[in-house]
């Protein structure tokens, strides 16, 4: 991508591939920006690890992506937004070399789209355990829709099955059934479904089949997608910072062939990933 000095790519985020699916729906709605996409391959998946070790990995990727001259990041995993977003917004933009950047994620653009969906007002929250460790989906939705209830179920085995390309595979189906089969067990007035988690809906499919009809499902890459697109109309300020050539850069800290061969199954279209060391 050619940019001039003073313009940048918008930086997305995520530990792995899960990413990709929110990429592609905001390159979609804005294919006239530049994107680099990073995913810390290497050291997914990051749902089921400590608070502390997700913030020092998610900040390490922000700063790359600074470093790379994104003024714009959006961390296109929820289980970073849940556990590091707040921290960087808060406690490292304002003392970085540069406040004026920003960091935005994906659980709020979410949530605010439930009011659309549900009609008996008990949502339910499939994530992995460090989002729903966090409680950051019941804690928005409460925040905006008090009247809601709010139930969430921890996946551990789902990113690990899209990780290893597993998602449309047989070997899912059963615990597709067994985290929904539960969910639904412990409030079977939900009817309303978030995928909170940016792997899911590569097993969107066996996740439908598995659940009852009247269960409808949110997948996140239009909500942010639309939520970032008003977000630069708001905010000519950044918007005017953002280099507009259509190009795509994909790095992976993990190594480029592997990257690139599942990363072509989120994209449906060949990629050209480049290794990268995320430090401190
Ligand atoms: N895709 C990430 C998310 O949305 C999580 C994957 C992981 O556990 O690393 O939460």
């Amino acid at each position: 991508m050619s940019l001039t000095s003073s313009l940048g790519p918008i930086g997305v985020f995520d530990s792995g591939y899960g990413g990709l699916t929110i990429l592609s729906e905001i390159r979609r709605q804005l294919p006239q920006y530049d994107y680099i996409y990073l995913g810390d391959n290497a050291r997914s998946p990051y749902g089921t690890r400590s608070f502390d070790v997700i913030n020092d990995f998610t900040l390490q990727a922000v700063k790359y992506l600074f470093a790379e001259g994104c003024p714009l990041v959006i961390l296109a995993c929820n289980t970073a937004s849940a556990k590091a977003l707040r921290e960087i917004q808060q406690h490292y933009l304002p003392i970085s070399d540069d406040p004026t950047r920003r960091v935005l994620g994906v659980i709020r653009p979410t949530v605010e789209a439930i009011s659309e969906y549900t009609k008996t007002k008990h949502v339910g929250v499939v994530a992995t355990p460090g989002t729903v460790s966090s409680h950051s989906y019941a804690t928005e939705i409460g925040k905006l829709f008090p009247e809601v209830v709010v139930k969430e179920q921890a996946c551990p085995m789902w990113v690990p099955l899209v990780e290893y390309g597993e998602s449309d595979k047989p070997g899912a189906d059963y615990f597709v059934r067994r985290y929904t089969e539960e969910l639904i067990e412990a409030d079977p007035e939900i009817d309303t479904l978030i995928l909170g988690c940016t792997h899911y809906p590569l097993l969107r499919p066996k996740i439908r089949e598995a659940l009852p009809e009247s269960v409808q499902l949110i997948s996140q890459g239009e909500l942010v997608a639309t939520s970032l697109a008003d977000y630069l109309q708001r905010h000519p300020e950044m918007e005017c910072r953002l280099s507009q050539g259509g190009g795509i850069s994909y790095r992976t800290t993990e190594c480029p062939d592997k990257f690139e061969e599942l990363a072509s199954i989120f994209t449906g279209t060949e990629v050209d990933a480049v290794r990268v060391k995320l430090g401190s």
